[in-house]
């Protein structure tokens, strides 16, 4: 096989039309979060950014999230299991940090279950502090770790400090 011919990913913004490929992958890696009828407003509603991570026609990696005001509050991230610890969970996140500093968001949150250490670790890695604690937050009685970091780049940063 040549080169040129590997299939390679891409990050794209995902639209309706991809909304058989969002809730297979979510049966997959989140158990159903959302049924057909909330994937179709997530993916067509311009307040809500969702990334995907393509290899031919095949999602392999999603992040979604909701801008509000100037915040940025990811709903979702989620990685097919067969391509884990590739580094998709973490170009796809960029990807959605990136586009929601386009649109102006200064902040990104988001709750993690404070059981789920690979996507703690996947917060940490990205910039993410743990700013709280949502007790028995979650219905099987576990907490949530509230998650925030600033959406300025590192240059905007020091001039404020
Ligand atoms: C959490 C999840 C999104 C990570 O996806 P991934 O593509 O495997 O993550 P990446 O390869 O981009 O890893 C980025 C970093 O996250 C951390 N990480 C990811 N998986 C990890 C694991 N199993 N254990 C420890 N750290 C992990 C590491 O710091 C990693 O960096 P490194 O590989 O350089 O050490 C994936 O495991 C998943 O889909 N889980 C089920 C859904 C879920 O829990 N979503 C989050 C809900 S809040």
């Amino acid at each position: 096989m040549l080169e040129q011919d590997i299939p390679r990913e891409q990050v794209i913004r995902l639209g309706p039309e991809k909304i058989y490929e969002c809730l297979e992958l979510d049966q997959l890696a989140l158990n159903g979060l959302w049924s057909k009828q909330q994937w179709h407003q997530e993916l067509f509603d311009s307040r809500r950014l969702c990334m995907g991570v393509l290899r031919s026609s095949k999602l392999l990696a999603l992040a979604c999230g909701w801008l509000v005001v100037d915040e940025l509050h990811v709903t979702a991230i989620a990685v097919h299991p067969q391509h884990r610890r590739q580094g998709h969970a973490r170009l796809v996140l960029s990807k959605l940090l990136d586009e929601a500093r386009r649109a102006g968001a200064a902040h990104a949150t988001l709750e993690v279950a404070s059981t789920n250490s690979a996507a703690r670790e996947l917060y940490k890695s990205c910039g993410f502090k743990t700013a709280g604690c949502r007790h028995h937050y979650y219905s099987d009685g576990q907490d949530a770790l509230i998650q925030w970091r600033s959406l300025k780049d590192q240059s905007e940063q020091r001039k404020t400090i």
